[in-house]
């Protein structure tokens, strides 16, 4: 089978769905030549698994990233650029994310901005500033087709932020995560637009109820079986799915 893509870029890669993606795109039988595992504090405790893992495996490259800190998100690129030697980044997967159960009528503004930072902004940021080392990945590709091998940005989004289907499980209010992930959403189809003439693929994935420090032990579902799905799903990415909204099952989900 082809690489699923020369470079991959993870935020929010020390725990989580972020950490098991690190883990087994490095796994990989043609693995990435880099995998760049971002988060906001690799020197922490909360790095330490991150740390072990890239102590194994020289392809791990990891870096300080704060999504919606600009000057830090500057600083990662320019990192990053030092190691792709003149190639551009294949793969750019917003994973950083933050929850809240807040109410209607809980919620103060200062965590429903703060929600939005993180899941919104946050990753508009960090495409913005990768934007001209993923249009040189497209350049570099001859095929038309886009593909995750080419150039592509995959935004982890939550079925909470479908509008159609997020109250099937009504798990708790969530108002700001869900407004989050539904402006997510609609920002991953207004990348697509922007972007698809630099032949960049843009699409939002949810992971499932995944068992994590978000997700909980009650999730019914482990995160390697997630991560999994994720990646098949995006080895199979093409044309025909830029701006759309996929579970990690592949299977479409409704606005
Ligand atoms: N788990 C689920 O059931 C589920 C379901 C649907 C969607 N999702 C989505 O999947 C993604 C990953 O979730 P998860 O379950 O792995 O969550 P998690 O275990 O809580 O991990 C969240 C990750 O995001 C990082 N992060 C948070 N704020 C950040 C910031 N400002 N800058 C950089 N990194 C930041 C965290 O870093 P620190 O360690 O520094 O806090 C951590 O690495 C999220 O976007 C989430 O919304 C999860």
């Amino acid at each position: 089978m082809a690489p699923l893509a020369h470079s991959v870029l993870v935020t929010g890669s020390n725990r989580g769905i972020g950490l098991e993606m690190v883990h087994q795109l490095v796994e990989m039988t043609d693995p990435p030549e880099h995998i760049f595992a971002t988060c906001r504090n690799p020197a922490g405790s909360q790095g330490k698994a991150l740390r072990d893992l890239a102590d194994k495996h020289s392809r791990i490259h990891i870096i300080q990233l704060e999504v919606e800190n600009q000057s830090s998100v500057k600083a990662s690129v320019a990192v990053v650029e030092s190691h792709l030697n003149g190639k551009g980044l294949n793969l750019l997967i917003n994973n950083a994310g933050v929850n809240s159960y807040a109410s209607l009528e809980t919620v103060q503004p200062e965590e429903m901005l703060s929600v939005f930072n993180t899941n919104v902004v946050g990753p508009i940021l960090v495409v913005q500033e990768f934007l001209p080392l993923l249009k040189k990945a497209a350049k570099e590709t001859a095929t038309e087709e886009m593909s995750c091998r080419k150039a592509a940005v995959i935004n982890i989004t939550s079925k909470l932020g479908s509008i159609e289907r997020g109250f099937e499980v009504m798990v708790a209010s969530m108002l700001p995560y869900r407004a989050s992930k539904v402006a997510l959403n609609m920002v991953t189809v207004c990348m697509a637009m922007e972007l698809k003439g630099d032949g960049i693929l843009c699409a939002t994935i949810h992971p499932g109820w995944v068992k994590t420090d978000m997700g909980t032990e009650k999730a019914p579902l482990d995160v390697e079986s997630s991560v999994q799905g994720i990646l098949r799903v995006l080895a199979n990415l093409s044309s025909s799915e830029t701006g759309a909204f996929l579970d990690w099952e592949g299977n479409s989900l409704p606005w």
